[in-house]
């Protein structure tokens, strides 16, 4: 028996499975299945996060072969909108080439190189144009990709024909509202790649979602540890110490999906098991209320942890009606209360639910082994009748700023805050390991060992076939 599959949560307490059973509008059967997969025990090697060798295999062998998630499609609703996708130095021009159509161009001039559309580095904004024109010599394409016009056409005896002329681009495929690419001519199709994702998300529509907030900000760590610090509930003890009056964190379901995709299913308005005697159901219930700026308006106490969830689910879906019309009756308290966190390899990962939909997303920052580019988004419904907003742009924190400092992250900017007090430092300690190893709990952090089982396995291919 592996680890994973002995661990069975801190004795004594509720199990995730034993609150969905609870609940008074019970979850839907996606949420209700648990997947367990026995990947061994063995300790990680510190240097996948450190070392450049491990860095540049990533460049050639991962980044340059997965679905990655570029924007959403609201980011580009016109003709001719277009911005910026940067990875690991590759950089791609992603455009709207007709009402139903995007395209991902490699931005590079096909005369002398020149990036075509510069973004906001290292994030991305978005600009509206005609045609693509270099301005270095004014080479110049159609939005289809096609030769427009090139100064002395004549004079260019291996670009005589069109086809010679064409942009080269990514494949692109649309899921949920984001707009994916791959380089990757032989990568399966999307939806065979995010699989059993658009099963799961069927339910929660985030295509009927619009961007509310785009958030991001360099952080002085390798692009794994920035990532990883959100794959589990096991540090909430430590770092998030205001939130385990509501937050079952220990009793956390994980679930490993796919080969790409996993999820972690944590409770609130529940107690973390690590306060045993001194939680109780009334401060689990005002604990939740307080963090989303509300206060109590009476009424009877609840009776216990499943009650307060009762409470607090019917008191949200109130909220949600309110805010957004429609009807939330079938909404379960899981859906409306609940951290579900899905991971998409390599990068992605998107909340699960109807709460407002966190979004998250990591990137190497340029070629840096040492510091990434993470983001967070917030998805909201569209009110109901009203037409989809505009997207919000894209924000850029600075290195003194703090992602509380961003307006558009109430609540959740100062949790992040507390995640930064880790990062930088997890990355100095592993500089700094006396064992070059990194021990993972057999369990609670098994979507981490399943994130680099998949990563080995795309490492393991030599795209040159040598
Ligand atoms: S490099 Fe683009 S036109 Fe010369
Ligand atoms: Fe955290």
């Amino acid at each position: 028996m592996s680890a994973a599959e002995r661990w069975n949560g801190p004795a004594g307490a509720p199990s995730y499975d034993d609150y969905l059973a609870h609940d008074g509008v019970g979850a839907p059967e996606v949420l209700k299945r648990q997947h367990r997969r026995d990947l061994g025990t063995a300790p990680l090697a510190a240097e996948r996060y450190t070392s450049q060798t491990f860095f540049e295999l990533e460049a050639t062998r991962l980044w340059p072969r997965v679905w990655q998630m570029a924007c959403r499609e609201e980011d580009i609703p016109a003709v001719g909108d277009a911005l910026v996708y940067e990875v690991v130095g590759k950089s791609f021009v992603v455009v709207r080439t007709a009402p139903d159509r995007i395209r991902a161009y490699y931005n590079s001039c096909l005369h002398r190189g020149r990036k075509l559309l510069l973004g906001s580095a290292p994030g991305s904004s978005c600009a509206h144009v005609d045609n693509l024109r270099c301005p270095f010599h004014g080479f110049t394409w159609h939005l289809d990709g096609g030769p427009k016009f090139v100064p002395c056409r004549g004079d260019f005896p291996t670009l005589r024909r069109d086809e010679d002329l064409r942009l080269p681009e990514a494949r692109v495929e649309t899921w949920g509202g984001f707009v994916f690419l791959n380089m990757d001519a032989n990568a399966p199709p999307l939806a065979q790649y995010l699989a059993p994702l658009p099963e799961h998300f069927a339910r929660w529509g985030l295509e009927r979602r619009f961007k509310a907030a785009h958030v991001g900000k360099v952080i002085a760590c390798n692009w794994k540890v920035a990532q990883e610090a959100f794959m589990e509930s096991y540090h909430v003890i430590a770092t998030h110490p205001q939130i385990l009056e509501f937050c079952a964190d220990a009793n956390a379901r994980y679930d490993l999906l796919g080969d790409h995709v996993n999820r972690n299913l944590t409770a609130f308005g529940a107690p973390s098991p690590h306060l045993a005697g001194r939680a109780s159901p009334d401060r689990a219930y005002a604990g939740l209320l307080a963090m989303y700026g509300q206060r109590d308006a009476g009424g009877a106490a609840p009776l216990d942890w499943y009650d307060a969830r009762r409470k607090l689910g019917a008191r949200v879906r109130e909220s949600f009606r309110r805010a957004y019309g429609g009807d939330w009756s079938q909404a379960s308290d899981a859906e409306v209360l609940d951290a579900l966190v899905y991971n998409v390899f390599p990068n992605f990962a998107p909340w699960a639910g109807y709460a407002p939909n966190i979004v998250y997303r990591w990137r190497p920052h340029g070629r840096d082994v040492n510091s990434c580019l993470m983001e967070v988004m917030i998805l909201k419904p569209v009110k109901e009748g009203a037409e989809p907003p505009r997207a919000v742009p894209f924000r850029l924190l600075g290195d003194r700023e703090r992602w509380s400092d961003a307006g558009e992250l109430p609540v959740l900017g100062a949790v992040i805050d507390q995640d930064m007090e880790n990062m930088p430092y997890v990355q100095e300690g592993l500089l700094a390991s006396g064992t070059g190893q990194v021990h993972l709990a057999g369990y609670q952090e098994s979507r981490i060992r399943h994130f680099h089982a998949t990563l080995d396995r795309y490492l393991a291919v030599d795209p040159s076939g040598t």
